[in-house]
């Protein structure tokens, strides 16, 4: 088991440099099946989410060459087997292998997949897209045997625009016969990136990034080259902090316009903030004001960075709100913050954040990924020391956190118990 030991309430100062976007790079991995050819993945984060991808890869057969951020993915030799359920397990993104192998073999076993504990999380969106591209599926004991005789494009509404099940109808109907179009599709900046991979390897996909995407399937995908976009929740978390306890804290290899609606989030509450082309540059201030939050689907403010932001909300002058739109259970967090000196009351699917509160060390737990992050940050602002167990969940998604953090005067220690 692992934790994080801090010392607080030290002001940060200096430069953060944002990596490649998880949630991208998740899914960039898998699709890289699709390729008859070499393909080369450049700016990989380095979190334990990659490296459970890349033990998939080599266990299916890939040839895999990792050069300092870069991946090189040889999987003209893959053999289409089950992959075991402990590895599936350990990700929500390994279910991007059950769509790549799907529209390249027809043929694909797989188990439910893992992810953070932040609710129902079903699947069945990304089922009712195979479906309608001719898969038949077969659910059996949290195992799904899907097969096509052909996979034919058609037309998917989705019920709710949901990043995975976009992504797992786009990774079959590349290679699907005829034209797909998908209806209500989530338009999350990854979903573009994913998009420009498979068409830089030649497929047709037009739309992403809007809520209607149209493939025209292809018969043979190649060799290509993709760059990870810089990860807009990492940045999002670290700008944050900034505004928590930054001093001149400069966030930089990022999109801002990925990070709008944070950005004017912070205006509103008058955070000390400059906007550049690709960074960001903030502070922290004494009088920052309240404010109401609503989690949604790109471009809305992202449940992911709910979490983190909460803790910033602790130090407002008067009494913010949060309704959580998209997750049923992603307050894990609260009941820690509220034992090093927040005061926020849960009612449902909102809290109201009474501020300004003093935050103390203390033990706390990171339940989750970003309930990790919210109280790393929390460690970070509060008075004496915190520690924060179960910090394998924050490994997952920050690449190098101790290192970054340590560079800015952050005394952080990462312990292994
Ligand atoms: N949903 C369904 N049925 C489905 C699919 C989704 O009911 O078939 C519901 C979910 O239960 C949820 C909502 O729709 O309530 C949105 O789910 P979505 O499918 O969009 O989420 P996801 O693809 O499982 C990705 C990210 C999450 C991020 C969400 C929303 C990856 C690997 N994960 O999850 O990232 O919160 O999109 O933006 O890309 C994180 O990084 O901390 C994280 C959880």
């Amino acid at each position: 088991m692992k934790q994080i030991r801090i010392q607080g309430n030290n002001l940060l100062t200096g430069k953060i440099s944002i990596g490649g976007a998880k949630n991208s790079a998740v899914a960039l991995v898998p699709a890289s099946l699709l390729s008859d050819d070499v393909v080369t993945i450049d700016n990989i984060p380095n979190i334990s989410d990659i490296e459970a991808l890349n033990e998939i890869l080599q266990y299916l057969g890939a040839k895999v060459t990792r050069e300092n951020n870069k991946m090189i993915i040889d999987s003209t030799n893959i053999v289409n087997k089950e992959i075991p359920e402990e590895v599936s397990k350990k990700l929500r993104a390994s279910y991007y292998f059950m769509s790549a192998l799907l529209g390249k073999y027809k043929h694909v076993e797989m188990y439910f997949p893992g992810g953070c504990s932040i609710g129902a999380r079903p699947i069945d969106q990304t089922l009712k897209g195979f479906k309608a591209l001719g898969a038949e599926v077969i659910e059996k004991d949290n195992k799904f045997i899907i097969n096509a005789k052909e996979l034919v494009g058609n037309t998917v509404k989705l019920d709710m625009p949901s990043v995975g099940a976009t992504i797992n109808t786009l990774l079959v109907a590349v290679k699907a016969k005829g034209k797909t179009t998908i209806e209500n599709a989530a338009k999350e900046p990854e979903i573009v990136n994913v998009a420009d991979f498979l068409n830089n390897m030649g497929a047709k996909v037009t739309g992403a990034g809007t809520s209607t995407i149209t493939i025209e399937g292809v018969e043979k995908l190649g060799k290509c080259h993709i760059d990870v976009i810089p990860d807009r929740i990492e940045a999002g978390t670290y700008i944050v902090l900034g505004a928590l306890i930054g001093k001149n804290l400069k966030i930089e290899n990022i999109i801002p316009e990925h990070l709008e609606n944070l950005l004017t989030k912070l205006k509103n509450m008058n955070a000390d903030i400059e906007i550049g082309e690709n960074y960001i540059n903030i502070s922290a201030k004494e009088e920052l004001n309240p404010i109401d939050v609503q989690t949604l689907g790109y471009p809305g403010f992202p449940t992911d960075l709910q979490q983190p932001l909460v803790t910033l909300l602790t130090q407002c002058n008067g009494i913010s709100n949060l309704e959580e739109t998209i997750y049923e259970n992603r307050f894990q967090n609260i009941p820690y913050l509220n034992e090093m000196g927040a005061n926020i009351e849960i009612n449902g699917k909102s809290i109201k954040i009474n501020g300004p509160s003093k935050l103390v060390g203390k033990e706390v737990k990171a339940t989750d990924l970003r309930a990790g992050a919210c109280l790393i940050l929390a460690g970070l602002k509060a008075d004496g020391e915190t520690v924060v167990t179960n910090v394998e969940h924050v490994l997952r998604g920050y690449e190098n956190i101790i290192e970054k953090l340590t560079n800015v005067g952050a005394k952080i220690n990462l312990e292994e118990v």
